[in-house]
């Protein structure tokens, strides 16, 4: 039986329906207990393997004991990253391939993980869950708006779990925030903001670049690249050029793969502030808009290296910077009518807006100790290191797997804050203005 048949539905659908039905009668002893069985190993595979899908094989290979998953294939189309990959999960030769497809068609593997470059992030994800495997995909969800609401109707037709890469959503203080902001304690959210800034005497984001790696090299040596699966020809991911290795190995740099900063770095700001601010599914926005500019790094790239993007939602703004020419950013905040989060590092401070301290200091009146000094603005700390549940995003999934909980970023969340940075990538690209218009699931330039 192919993988494809052998686990049609998901475990949260699936357990679901077996409060409805007799689901051990209906379905193949091996299908229920690879379902319903909790203590069930894991069987991953890992596509991409260069910094961060490494990163990720060297966490799951830590917890492989603890958590009964297994690293069983890798996959990457630089032979000799797939052969570190090989060699790190003490694989055998045929444990790793060049072809994603070989890693879906393997209905051993259970679920993958994607580390590829952004202009495949969506094609490998719904491609894996019509194979009937769960998915992590490293954010940003996608690389275009269509492909990322491509992906969320696959979420929903195959009910397969799917959780994207922002880590910072599985950090318990922003799930206290948004506590505290349904709780009323800073009133209703207006504005937040977030920042990743960076400064370097090489370039951002001039990575080494292995000299002498290219498809020109026999396939079996270790400096074979297939430059044509890389750049996604087959599917028109992305323009087919020759060989250049800063594209390779400087992906970031280009918007024919990602959108830059703003996919690299800003998703990672505007997914927590969604999820505190909206809950787990997050929200759409109404209208984004982006400045910045090339204003140092002028080396053949395309992106900017300084972004600012506003993004308008029904009932409050959120602004993000993105600057790689100068470190200074701003700290995240999210600020109410009432009062502000400001972080602590394990949480947050909650401070007051002297207009209405009277509401503040009533809605707070349980975190505020005793009497507030008169000429001092009223403010309390919330405490929330680590990790929700005490989970990272990697366990997280794990667990989502095992329908123990819920993707901290779950595909509604992805896939709006998908589209927020998009629209923010198109406005500075553009020079425009972008609304988002709901009805025809569409960004509107003006
Ligand atoms: N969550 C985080 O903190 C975080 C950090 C770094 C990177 N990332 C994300 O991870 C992804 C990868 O980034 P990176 O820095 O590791 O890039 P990288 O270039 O180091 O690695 C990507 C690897 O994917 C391989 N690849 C490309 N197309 C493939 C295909 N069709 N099949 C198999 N392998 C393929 C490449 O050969 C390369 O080795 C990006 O989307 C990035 O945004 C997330």
């Amino acid at each position: 039986m192919s993988s494809r048949s052998m686990f049609p539905v998901s475990r949260r659908t699936f357990l679901k329906s077996a409060a409805l039905a007799s689901p051990m009668l209906a379905m193949p002893a091996a299908s229920w207990a690879r379902i319903a069985g909790s203590l069930d190993r894991i069987n991953i595979g890992m596509i991409g393997t260069g910094g961060m899908g490494t990163a990720h094989i060297e966490s799951l290979l830590r917890k492989s004991q603890a958590e009964n998953i297994q690293l069983t294939m890798v996959c990457d189309v630089y032979r000799k990253r797939l052969n570190n990959a090989v060699r790190l999960i003490g694989g055998s030769e045929s444990s790793g391939v060049m072809e994603y497809e070989k890693v879906l068609d393997n209905k051993d593997v259970n679920a993958v993980l994607i580390s590829t470059p952004d202009h495949w992030h969506t094609k490998i994800a719904i491609d894996a869950m019509n194979a009937g495997k769960d998915v992590y995909v490293e954010k940003p969800l996608s690389h275009t708006i269509e492909q990322a609401l491509e992906c969320r109707d696959a979420v929903h037709k195959t009910g397969r779990v799917l959780q994207v890469g922002p880590q910072r959503t599985s950090e318990n203080r922003w799930w206290e925030a948004g506590k505290a902001i349904k709780a009323g304690r800073i009133g209703p959210v207006v504005w937040s903001q977030g920042s990743y800034c960076r400064n370097s005497r090489e370039g951002q984001f001039n990575w080494t670049i292995d000299k002498g790696a290219g498809p020109q090299n026999p396939p079996t040596s270790d400096g074979y690249i297939d430059w044509d699966r890389w750049l996604g020809v087959k599917y028109n991911l992305a323009p087919k050029i020759p060989y250049n290795e800063d594209h390779f190995f400087r992906f970031r740099k280009y918007y024919a793969y990602n959108g830059g900063v703003a996919t690299d770095l800003m998703y990672h700001w505007l997914a927590p502030l969604l999820l505190s601010i909206h809950g787990p599914d997050g929200a759409y926005p109404r209208r984004v808009m982006s400045g910045g500019g090339q204003y140092i790094e002028k080396d053949g790239r395309d992106i900017a290296d300084t972004m600012l993007l506003t993004a308008d939602y029904d009932t409050h703004s959120v602004f993000l910077a993105s600057v790689m020419v100068n470190d200074v950013g701003v700290p995240e905040m999210i600020r109410g009518q009432k009062g502000q989060f400001e972080p602590t590092g394990d949480g947050w401070r909650v401070t007051e807006q002297g207009t209405w301290k009277q509401e503040f200091r009533e809605a707070n009146k349980d975190m505020l100790k005793g009497e507030v000094p008169k000429d001092k603005a009223a403010t309390f700390n919330i405490s929330a290191p680590g990790n929700k549940d005490g989970r990272d995003h990697e366990e997280n999934w794990i667990d989502a797997m095992r329908g123990k909980a819920k993707p901290n970023c779950n595909i509604e969340l992805g896939c709006a804050v998908m589209v927020a940075i998009k629209m923010g990538v198109e406005s500075y690209r553009q020079s425009k203005v972008f609304t988002w218009d709901a009805k025809a699931k569409k960004a509107v330039g003006a």
